[in-house]
């Protein structure tokens, strides 16, 4: 049965300018019937920005609310901003881009760091009907090139500088890298608007409300570049700007924003979401997963430049009214103390990090979290990889005091929110287990030949019937979009994860089963990774495999053949990860760069991962290895391992 009655009813809760003509949904996941295609609330109108400030200020009077305490990389360097300063700012800037040109449907490129104009900027562009395609700040300007191309946006969105722990990044440069690439391929960005965030303490800012409060902090020297003509100071434009703007009227179908993800073909998905299914999704998933009340203090870790940071940073808590924590810093820096400093600061109450960071904390011990009261603490949440049992054990016993339900939640960029998860208190929880499906979520376990399994199975995790937050397409390429998700297996969404359902029903992600790897939680593509090798003019041939890491989870292995007259060299390795640097960003840096003379091949040419992936193991339990075409380079391969990080 599909849930639109259930989303029916939830759809009441929000403000609509006209309601849905019916019918509430509509859809098609068989290819074999035609094209794939999800409406929800297909004919009503209405505005997310709208639903998350006005409604919020304005009905149920939570101006005075603090939306956001804003924690700034350095200890000390703080703000706040409540709903009604927040809509104030994002009126002004809505009217800041309607009179840079921008309309309905157009596509501004946000890239910038954990600040509250992050927030402000994404809103703005919803106010007015514009997609933000949101790039984070830890992306290379290549990375950042094509993801403004893929999605033609006629402005970018950027900060002078910002630091992360103790590494200064100079934004701004990057930026200007990437408009300077998008000029030569022929695409020339018109306006880029620079946030003075490092500077800012030396513009005197807070003396109006419509201004952000001041923020002490250490100015350094900053050098930015400045394009005149295209270049413009936001604070000089919400100084103009009136702090009244009228919503853009948006179908529930329209899009709202593109989010761009690793593709298996190694060229990033521009994942689109739309304004009313989404809003629904984001917002109940918040109020139910986390237990949401009035009085909590909710703090989601992820960056905005990921799903995660998208929907339970800006989304989900605004729409519910939430005061959250907004965090420019890494847990480590100053010290491993930061992130329980912080929950005692605010009295944190909900508290949502990925596993990644639980076991980087892990190796530091119990005493910098138990030395800190932590006793707001009532809800835990994990995402973005399978959480290890022993990480589980750790965050339920040192950090909730084992107090505090843990809600392991599995989704995706596509899904838009939670899919399976427990809910708080009431769900029996299994270290490691994402337990069971959301309201209205109907999964299923497929085995290869695309049979459903039942009862204690393990296979392929699809998705039977839609929900409200599924992405709608892929930007530009609809085709794609069927081709990834709905070919392999006709009439289910298919999520690329592996999964095991227990004898007592509970669910259990296994992992991904394409040619994506997750790094730290963040998904990448070998095939992305590999491009960048092979572009550096020593290497004919790379294959990239994940390999197990303690505190990643998955960290990148590579093999590289090296062109004639080229040697191996740690100058080269050092070369090829600046490389990969440079092309997609420090998160998809190796930690194994090795020599590989030879790569085990079929005798149809196509890279055998399988065998790579247990050569880096150093696990001579190969299966069947009959279609390699020449298994010398195996033992060859095996002998020159890796057995250090580089
Ligand atoms: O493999 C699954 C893993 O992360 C993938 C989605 O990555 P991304 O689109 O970047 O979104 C991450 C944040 C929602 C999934 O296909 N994943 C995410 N959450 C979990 C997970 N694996 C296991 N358990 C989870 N809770």
């Amino acid at each position: 049965m599909v849930s639109a009655e259930f989303w029916g009813d939830i759809a009441k809760e929000f403000y609509w300018k006209t309601p849905c003509p019916g019918p509430f949904l509509r859809y098609n996941f068989d290819v074999t019937k035609g094209k794939i295609f999800i409406e929800w609330m297909k004919g009503a109108s209405t505005n997310i920005c709208y639903n998350v400030l006005d409604r919020n200020v304005h009905e149920k009077k939570l101006g005075d609310k603090v939306a956001f305490y804003w924690e700034g990389n350095e200890p000390g360097e703080t703000t706040q901003i409540t709903y009604h300063e927040l809509l104030v700012q994002v009126c002004q800037f809505s009217n800041v881009l309607r009179k840079q040109g921008i309309q309905k449907g157009d596509r501004v490129a946000i890239y910038m760091p954990m600040i509250p104009e992050l927030v402000v900027a994404m809103l703005a562009c919803a106010r007015i009907g514009a997609l933000h395609s949101i790039v984070f700040a830890g992306f290379s300007s290549e990375s950042l090139c094509e993801r403004i191309l893929d999605s033609s946006c006629s402005l970018l969105i950027t900060t002078d500088a910002f630091y992360r722990g103790e590494k200064l990044v100079n934004l701004k440069e990057l930026a200007d890298e990437a408009l300077q690439k998008c000029q030569e391929k022929g695409f020339p960005v018109r306006r880029c608007i620079v946030v003075k965030h490092l500077g800012r303490a030396e513009l005197g800012m807070g003396d109006s409300p419509s201004q952000s409060p001041p923020i002490k902090r250490s100015c350094p020297d900053v050098q930015i570049s400045w394009n005149q003509g295209i270049d413009l100071w936001w604070h000089e434009l919400m100084q103009e700007a009136g702090d009244e703007c009228e919503p853009e009227w948006c179908d529930a179908e329209d899009p709202l924003f593109i989010l761009y993800t690793s593709g298996s073909t190694g060229k990033p998905k521009g994942v689109v979401h739309t304004v009313g299914g989404y809003m629904l999704y984001v917002a109940t998933t918040f109020k139910y997963v986390f237990d949401f009340h009035a009085e909590d203090v909710f703090w989601c870790t992820a960056d905005i430049g990921w799903i995660t940071g998208h929907s339970y940073v800006t989304y989900g808590p605004l729409a519910n009214g939430a005061t959250s924590v907004l965090f420019e810093g890494i847990p480590t820096y100053p010290d491993v103390n930061r992130l329980w400093s912080i929950v005692d600061k605010y009295k944190v109450t909900k508290f949502y990090t990925a596993p990644t960071a639980i076991r980087l904390l892990m190796k530091f011990g119990d005493e910098p979290v138990t030395k800190h009261s932590r006793a707001s603490l009532q809800v835990l949440g994990t995402v973005g990889e399978p959480i290890n049992p022993e990480a589980w054990l750790w965050y339920h016993q040192v950090v909730g005091a084992q107090r505090c339900p843990i809600v392991d939640t599995f989704w995706q960029t596509e899904t838009g929110g939670h899919m399976l998860t427990p809910l708080p208190g009431a769900t029996p929880m299994k270290p490691g287990s994402a337990t069971f499906p959301f309201f209205g979520v109907a999964p299923a376990i497929l085995n290869e030949s695309g049979e459903e399994l039942e009862g204690e199975a393990e296979g392929y995790l699809v998705f039977k019937q839609p929900w409200p937050g599924i992405m709608r397409t892929v930007y530009g390429n609809h085709e794609r979009f069927e081709t990834t998700y709905f070919k392999k297996f006709p009439g289910y969404y298919v999520t690329g994860d592996g999964c095991r359902r227990d004898q007592d029903g509970y669910y259990w992600i296994t992992g991904r089963i394409d040619d994506m790897l997750n790094v730290s939680g963040h998904l990448l593509s070998t095939a992305e990774v590999e491009s960048a090798l092979v572009e550096h003019e020593a290497v004919a041939e790379a294959a990239v495999v994940g390999h197990p890491h303690p505190v990643k989870g998955e960290c990148l292995y590579c093999f590289v053949t090296l062109c004639d007259g080229h040697t191996f060299s740690p100058k080269l390795t050092e070369e090829l990860k600046k490389q990969i640097r440079e092309k997609i960003g420090p998160i998809a840096t190796p930690d194994y760069i090795q020599n590989a003379p030879g790569l085990p091949k079929t005798r149809s040419g196509k890279i055998m991962r399988r065998v790579l992936r247990k050569i880096a193991q150093n696990d001579h339990d190969l299966g069947d290895t009959s279609t390699v075409a020449d298994p010398s380079v195996i033992s060859h391969l095996f002998s020159h391992r890796c057995l250090t990080i580089q």
